[in-house]
């Protein structure tokens, strides 16, 4: 594909984690980069990355839970780097208590990021796949979905993304884009490192502890998602859509 067909894909949250793995694979797959965080600083080590591999990117600082920042920096990621047509709604935040303990400032966070964020980017992005005839929409499910203790809010959102996206792929599907899911279990990222304070355990010990649990006896590496991301982004996966694979090294439903 020459540099004028790139697709260009956009991927929220990716300034570390699960996003900056993921948008260093989709720059490797051949496609352009839109790397969007809260910090524009905060992503200049992924886009250095890219580069230095020689590929495009562009580091974007927006917040996806507010709309006029989401409208602002889509346009500008047509304007500099192509119309986008791919679009990985990573973004995410946690804000853990027990439900009686829980504010409502804590269920609004969570809430916007996840899902009011989806919403606007996915609403955002869509003109420019439908002007294309093409898209990939992923959004970051978790085997939280399924209920954790701790997390009434944020399964609550991760399931509410399950549903969203089938209803993505349903409206969306004739205009050639598709919408699926990845549902992680165990990443080693900055969020599990949080989530392993908060439970008041060292961070090897609490994977360690995790590894345990899972079928495959490992926890999981930022690098098992973006493998997911990179298929249902692909080309070749235009019939695959409205799924949600749990990548959690054993199964799950
Ligand atoms: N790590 C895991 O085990 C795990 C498991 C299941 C699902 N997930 C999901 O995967 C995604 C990535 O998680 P991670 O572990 O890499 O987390 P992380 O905390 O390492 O990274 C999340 C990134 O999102 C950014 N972000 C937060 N709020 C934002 C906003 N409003 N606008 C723009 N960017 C924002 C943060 O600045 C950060 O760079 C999240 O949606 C998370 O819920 C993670």
């Amino acid at each position: 594909m020459s540099t004028t067909e790139q697709r260009v894909a956009v991927v929220t949250g990716a300034a570390r984690g699960i996003g900056a793995a993921t948008a260093v694979r989709l720059a490797a797959e051949g496609r352009a980069v839109a790397v969007i965080d809260l910090d524009e600083a905060a992503c200049k080590d992924t886009v250095e990355k890219i580069t230095a591999a020689g590929g495009r990117a562009l580091a974007v600082g927006c917040d996806v839970s507010d709309e006029a920042q989401v409208e602002a920096a889509i346009a500008r990621i047509a304007e500099e780097l192509g119309a986008p047509t791919i679009l990985v709604n990573n973004a995410g935040v946690l804000r853990d208590n027990l439900l009686f303990k829980m504010s409502a400032g804590d269920w609004d966070t969570v809430m916007n990021v996840h899902l009011r964020g989806a919403f606007l980017m996915t609403r955002a992005v869509q003109k420019h796949m439908v002007d294309a005839k093409f898209g990939r929409v992923v959004n970051l499910s978790s085997s939280s979905a399924l209920g954790n203790r701790g997390q009434v809010n944020y399964s609550a959102a991760k399931a509410g993304l399950q549903g969203f996206t089938k209803t993505l792929a349903i409206e969306l599907g004739k205009f050639g884009i598709t919408a699926n899911a990845v549902a992680p279990g165990f990443i080693v990222t900055d969020m599990t490192a949080a989530t392993a304070a908060r439970v008041g355990m060292g961070f090897e010990e609490f994977q360690a502890a995790a590894a345990t649990q899972i079928p495959v006896q490992r926890v999981g590496r930022p690098d098992d998602i973006a493998n997911a991301i990179a298929f249902f982004t692909g080309d070749d996966a235009g019939f695959v859509s409205g799924q949600v694979m749990y990548v959690a090294g054993g199964p799950l439903n």
